[in-house]
Formats: C-alpha cells, sequence, structure tokens
C-alpha cells in the first residue's frame, strides 16, 4: 500500500478557528450575565409572524407578545425599515434587556429585483457575477431591513425529481465549493457592521439534496466516504468563507435527523471544521423530529439543543420545554448559556448592539430597490445562464427584421418568470419573452399565439397553483389553441417557441416522477417542428428535464431556466445575438427517469460499461438505455465554436510540495466572437479508496474574438489531489494522474502526470 499524507494544514486551520470561536465579546459577557435562564431561552426562538412564505403548517401567533416579554431572538417574513424599526422599538423598549432582533428572510435569488433560479446562475460558472449578485441582493434587502439570509443554499442534487435542485448549484462538489463562498463573500462582504452586508445562512446541512427517490423531505442514507467526498465540500466551503449561520435540513443522516444530529452539528461541524457561528434549525424541523419517531416535544427539543442546534425555527419546542428540561437535568444551563452566547455574538457582529435601527434607514429603499442598475445586473446575470443545448441549421441567432411567429404558453407569462423561491420579488415586474423581443428587435415582425397550456390536467393546475395562478387552462379547446400557433407559424420566417415547466413545478415540495415536458406542449413541438420553418425552442425550467424527445427533432434549443425578472430582455438578447450564449450545464441531463441518480462524477466500477455504449452481457450497462446521460455535465454550445489544442503537463511529475502547470490552447473557430468555460478534469488512477472516473479540479471562463487563441493554465499542486481516504482523513496519495482539459465533462483523456511523494 502507497504512503499516505496527512494535510498539518487542516490541523493548524482548525486550531486557530477554534481559538477564534472562543474569543469572548464584553458586550455580550454583560449581557448573559444579567439574563434569567427564560430570557436566554427567549433568544433561541424565531417566530414568523406571517406575511411570508409559510412552508410548514403553524405561523406564529402573539408575536408581538411575545417579543415584549422577552421570548423572541429573530423573526422572518418582516420587511420594510418602518415595519422593522416597530419591531425594534418593541424588542428595544419593551422588554426588559432591550436586545434587538435578527430579522430573517429567504432572499435565495435577487431580493426585490429577482435573479434567475440559482441553478441558472450556476451555469454562469461565473464567479464574480455570482458575487456581484448576492452583494446586490444584501444591498436591496438590507435597504428594507433584513440584516440575515436564509442563503446559499448548496445541497449537492443529482436527482432531477427533486424540485429543490432548482435552488442549488447542481451536482458537483468542487464547482459548488466555489459558489457557496462566492455567495457567501457576496452577501456578508468584509464587515458585517456595514449597513448594506448581511448575514448569510449556508443550508441545509446536510445531504438534503439527496432523498431517497427525489422525494422532498425523504430520508437520506449516505455512506461517510461519500458524505465527506461529495456532499459535505460546499457546506465546508462556506464555513471556511465565514459564514454567520448554518441551516439544519429535514432529513436524517445514519438514522437520526439533523436536527437534533450531535455528530453533525458539534463533532463535525464546530470541533472539526471549527465553526464559530451559531446553527438554526429549518421550519418545525424539531418538531418534525417526533413524526421521526425521536420522541415527544420535551424529548426532540432537548435532543436538538444537546446536539449544537441554536436557534429553533417556528416551531417553539425550545421556548417551551427547555425550562423543564433544566430542571429535570436534561439539558445542561450551559448548553443553553453556550446557544445565546452565539445568537448574541451574531447581533453583536451584525452591529445591532450597538445600534439596533442600523437597517432601519427609511431613505434606502428608493435608492437601492430595483434601480436601474440592479435590473441591469439580472439581465446580465440571465444572459450568462442560458445555455445552448442544440443548434439546427445556422437558425441562430435571429435577424432584427425577421418575421417571428412568437408561440408557446411562457411566451407571453409574467406569472412564471422570476422562478420557485422568490417571495420577495413581484411578478408583475418581469418582462414577458413577447416585450423583450419588442424591445431588442422594434423592427421584427412578431406575431403571438399560445399555442398550448402548460398542462391541461386541472387537478395538477391545482397543486401548481398554490402562490399564484401559474399554469393557467384557457377556454379554447387545446386544439383551437394548437391551431391558431400553426397558422401563425406557416405564415412566419422563424418560429420561438417558449414551453417549459411552470415556477411551481419546481422547488419546495414540487418533485417529480416524470421529468418530461407535459403532453400538452409536447404535441405543439411535434407539430412545430413538422412544419419545415425553422424552430427554436426556448425551454424554461428549475430542473433538468428528459428531453430525448426533442434532441432528436431538426429544432434548436435553448435552456434559459426561470431567468428572473429581465427574462424578456434577455432572452431577445440571447436570440437575437447581443450575448453569445457562454453557459454550461452543471447537472448531468437524464435520458430518462431509470438513469436516476446519475452526475459525472460516478466510479468506474469493476466491470465497466463498454465506452461504445455497446449492450454487453456481465458488463454494468443497461438492456434498454446507454449509460452516458442525454447532455453532459460542463456542456454547453455557443454561436461560435472552440477547439482545443496543445494539451499538455509543463513536467511529467509534481513533487508534494511543488507545483505543476497544466494547460491548453483554445481558438475561436467559428464567426463569432464568444465565451467559453475551459475545464480541467483528472483522474486518480489509483487510490486507496475507490476513485471517481473523472473529477472537476478547475475551471477558466474566458472571452475569445473570432479567429483568436489563447492559452489557458491551470496551477495544480499535491493539495488539489487530496481526497478523504476510508479513515476520514484528507489526504493525497502518490502516483499516476491522467487529466483533460475540454469545454465539457465528456472528453477523453490526453496528458498524465505523477504524483511524487
Ligand atoms: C425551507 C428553508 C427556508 C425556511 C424558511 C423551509 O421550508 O426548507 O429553505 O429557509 O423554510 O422560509
Amino acid at each position: 500500500m502507497r504512503k499516505i499524507y496527512v494535510s498539518i494544514t487542516l490541523i493548524l486551520c482548525l486550531g486557530v478557528s477554534v481559538l477564534k470561536a472562543q474569543e469572548r465579546i464584553p458586550e455580550v459577557e454583560e449581557l448573559l450575565s444579567k439574563m434569567t435562564l427564560e430570557e436566554k431561552i427567549g433568544q433561541l426562538n424565531l417566530l414568523t409572524p406571517g406575511g411570508g412564505v409559510a412552508t410548514g403548517s403553524v405561523v406564529s401567533e402573539d408575536v408581538e407578545a411575545k417579543i415584549k416579554a422577552g421570548n423572541v431572538g429573530g423573526v422572518f417574513g418582516v420587511s420594510s425599515p418602518e415595519k422593522v424599526r416597530q419591531a425594534q422599538e418593541i424588542a428595544v423598549k419593551s422588554s426588559r434587556l432591550g436586545i434587538p432582533l435578527l430579522i430573517g428572510s429567504d432572499i435565495i435569488h435577487g431580493y426585490k429585483t429577482t435573479y434567475p433560479i440559482p441553478l441558472g446562475l450556476s451555469s454562469s460558472w461565473d464567479m464574480e457575477l455570482i458575487k456581484q449578485g448576492a452583494q446586490m441582493a444584501a444591498k436591496e434587502a438590507t435597504a428594507d431591513g433584513i440584516n440575515w439570509n436564509f442563503s446559499p443554499m448548496v445541497d449537492i442534487a443529482r436527482d432531477p425529481r427533486w424540485g429543490r435542485i432548482a435552488e442549488g448549484a447542481g451536482e458537483d462538489p468542487y464547482l459548488g465549493s466555489q459558489i457557496a463562498k462566492a455567495m457567501v463573500e457576496g452577501y456578508q462582504g468584509e464587515d458585517l457592521t456595514l449597513p448594506a452586508t448581511m448575514m448569510a445562512t449556508v443550508k441545509h446541512m446536510a445531504l438534503y439534496g439527496a432523498p431517497e427517490a427525489g422525494r422532498d423531505y425523504n430520508s437520506v442514507d449516505m455512506s461517510r466516504l461519500k458524505m465527506f467526498n461529495e456532499y459535505l465540500p460546499p457546506y465546508k466551503a462556506a464555513v471556511d468563507a465565514g459564514v454567520g449561520s448554518v441551516m439544519t435540513s429535514f432529513n436524517d443522516i445514519d438514522g437520526i435527523p439533523a436536527s437534533g444530529n450531535k455528530w453533525l452539528l458539534t463533532d463535525l461541524l464546530r470541533e472539526r471544521w471549527g465553526f464559530g457561528g451559531f446553527v438554526v434549525s429549518d421550519y418545525t424541523s424539531v418538531n418534525e423530529m417526533i413524526a421521526h419517531g425521536m420522541g415527544d416535544l420535551q424529548a426532540v427539543s432537548a435532543m436538538a439543543i444537546n446536539a449544537g442546534l441554536d436557534m429553533d425555527m417556528v416551531g417553539e419546542g425550545f421556548l417551551t420545554t427547555l425550562k423543564k428540561s433544566v430542571e429535570e437535568g436534561k439539558v445542561s444551563e450551559e448548553q443553553i448559556t453556550k446557544a445565546t452566547r452565539r445568537i448574541l455574538e451574531a447581533k453583536h457582529k451584525l452591529g445591532l448592539l450597538k445600534d439596533p435601527y442600523l437597517y432601519s434607514d427609511e431613505s434606502r429603499p428608493e435608492k437601492d430597490i430595483l434601480t436601474a442598475e440592479n435590473r441591469q445586473l439580472a439581465r446580465k446575470a440571465a444572459t450568462r445562464s442560458f445555455v445552448l443545448l442544440k443548434k439546427h441549421d445556422n437558425t441562430l441567432p435571429l435577424a432584427k427584421s425577421a418575421k417571428i411567429a412568437l408561440v408557446g404558453p411562457l411566451a407571453n407569462n409574467k406569472n412564471n418568470m422570476l422562478g420557485t423561491w422568490a417571495p420577495t420579488g413581484n411578478p408583475e415586474l418581469s418582462v414577458p419573452i413577447l416585450e423583450g423581443i419588442k424591445n431588442v428587435a422594434p423592427k421584427a415582425n412578431i406575431q403571438y399565439a399560445k399555442g398550448a397550456n402548460i398542462s391541461n390536467d386541472t387537478s395538477f393546475a391545482k397543486k401548481v397553483n398554490v402562490f399564484g395562478p401559474r399554469v393557467q387552462i384557457a377556454d379554447e379547446s387545446p386544439e383551437a389553441l394548437l391551431k391558431e400557433a400553426l397558422d401563425l407559424a406557416k405564415n412566419s420566417d422563424v418560429i420561438v417557441a417558449v414551453v417549459g415547466e411552470a415556477t411551481e413545478m419546481s422547488g419546495e415540495a414540487a418533485s417529480r416522477t416524470d421529468i418530461t415536458i407535459p403532453d400538452s406542449q409536447k404535441k405543439l413541438i411535434n407539430e412545430l417542428a413538422k412544419t419545415g420553418k425553422p424552430v427554436v425552442l426556448v425551454l424554461m425550467s428549475g430542473r433538468p428535464l428528459d428531453i430525448s424527445e426533442e434532441m432528436s427533432l431538426p429544432v434548436n434549443i435553448l435552456q434559459v431556466w426561470h431567468p428572473g425578472v429581465e427574462a424578456g430582455n434577455a432572452v431577445a438578447d440571447v436570440l437575437f445575438g447581443d450575448y453569445n450564449p457562454s453557459g454550461k450545464l452543471t447537472n448531468s441531463w437524464p435520458r430518462n427517469v431509470g438513469q436516476i441518480p446519475i452526475h459525472y462524477r460516478m466510479k468506474t466500477t469493476g466491470r465497466p460499461g463498454p465506452e461504445s455504449g455497446e449492450f454487453q452481457k456481465f458488463k454494468s450497462n443497461y438492456l434498454d438505455s446507454p449509460n452516458s446521460p442525454l447532455l453532459p455535465f460542463g456542456y454547453g454550445l455557443s454561436y461560435t465554436t472552440f477547439e482545443y489544442t496543445d494539451v499538455k503537463a509543463s513536467s511529467g511529475s509534481l513533487n508534494a510540495n511543488g507545483s505543476i502547470e497544466l494547460s491548453a490552447t483554445v481558438t475561436n473557430t467559428g464567426d463569432y466572437d464568444g465565451e467559453e468555460v475551459v475545464q480541467l478534469y483528472i483522474h486518480d488512477k489509483v487510490r486507496s479508496v475507490t476513485p471517481p472516473g473523472k473529477e472537476l479540479k478547475g475551471f477558466q471562463k474566458i472571452a475569445l474574438k473570432k479567429g483568436e487563441s489563447k492559452k489557458v493554465n491551470f496551477k495544480v499542486t499535491a493539495e488539489d489531489l487530496k481526497f478523504y481516504n476510508s479513515q476520514l482523513e484528507y489526504v493525497f496519495e502518490p502516483g499516476e494522474f491522467e487529466f483533460f482539459i475540454a469545454g465539457s465533462s465528456d472528453a477523453d483523456f490526453n496528458g498524465s502526470f505523477n504524483l511524487k511523494k
């Protein structure tokens, strides 16, 4: 067996952050010394007076009286400087110790200026843009009184049946970690006491993205090795970036619900990772431990606080039972003091202990919210999130003078542009695709027809319309809708069909077992393809879809997710070539649901499926489907083309304390200027635990003029080649590594180097 090198950096870093976490803040200690047990428990209580989105069955009651009694540490679902000032006044003037409140909110993709859904934004692979988006969201939200955000959601997800895949950054731990860091840095800035920064919450710790069968809130069962190597890195990256709080997940981990899991919240998060902030439960997730089979409310609340959970969201289990548990010796007062200290420290970090009204500046909303500059950034972000999935017959980009038949249920629709988890956005302010096309190409001749309903199924529509009319079934028959669209199509130069999922077909509690485009729209798409006219499908969804059928049609496909408030303008910018699409998928798109869970980082197995894709008996493959996805991770086309040449390593060997350069020359070989996400993948050929077939280790987004070439370098050190071994030590192991540099994960290895001891 090869020798193993354990990192001492980890131990050193750990030591430093543990020390940091132990530093005491005089104002906090003074407050603590004055607090009764009840007041300490009060700080651990997070309530929502309603007005926001209630994702559980409970909404808090008598919030004002509870704040006055010192029974509340924070609230969410309250916004505007005036309302926040009122809430803070109640806390500061009417409670005995006058401790201000944390004011939380879910600002998942922009505040009032709604961005593309996070899965879309991740497809930009543009860390600076993602960070800027988080900064802009912080500026808008804090202008409206909010100081604490329940984002970023960094759950690795490889199962597109799960609706919340929309809220994350896809399937890969490396990319997911970079995005987690960018978002935390964007929200929190350099100094949390500045009024335009807010505290971030990394969620949902942990493994929420791997529920069995893709059904939301379902159980998760996973080996520690898989957790450490594949699912935990983004949470850790957020902790390393200094995230202020961590939210637990609804699922169990090794048979223990996350909100009561001591291994997770104390051994791993605090002791191993050195996290010094506070941990908040998810919405009533402490109470839900009763249904998980962990005992009654007193038992689960005691279990949660003893595990290391500091704040109880909405369920009031802490408020109503912890005192009794202390009296009965089931929870120590010291445990409660520790949790209270962490909440007070957060308030100190935010500057609230000095100025409770720091986020109640009435002049800010007008200056900071929904400004032209913010909308411009949202438009840019949307264009960067789009992924060109299929090109056909040089239809794209469109001429600005074209005669266009614009059809589809999402073509002139404001209700579905913002995407899931955008309760702070206003659908009425969003730009529909029809309007965007008119803005960008005023000389184009555009005719519009709906063509189809998102779904013809009234009972399905009812389930999806919980937050507003997302699926509206027209009075006309499906046949009449279709005929109208086909009549327009016949008289046009080109057909643009905007189709896909309504907003609430993804997101929380929106899992699907069938991830195809609904039948009502498939019919329209098939008929349009038969007209012989050039067709562009503009596809909206909150998840990877099974579009095997559509990929085989003679059409172009541009994936635009749910693009946000500037949807129409951004789609038009790309359709007419003002921006050349550069997004790359951050999930593998399956050929069928039977392949799920599917991701590019799979292990080879002892009996790898044949490379030809042809079925072979006694190999790891299917009788009725290839192993490969329909569209691989990292995939995305451009109006131009890129060629990769001269892929090489600066040396055949890498010393343990040295570095090596892996490089490629990338040339824009097509007819348009464009941007390319250059990706580096490696394969550790021999390891003490079975390695993935390939792993993303670096990426760079570059701009290339038509005909231009650039050399792209990746500096690699032994640190970059580490993984967790079976003892869960973070190590590298000497030996041969293969690599490739390409524009997608499905390329062949074309270089190698040796890592020396
Ligand atoms: C979600 C969280 C969210 C919380 C508060 C829950 O249902 O899982 O992501 O932060 O509600 O709105």
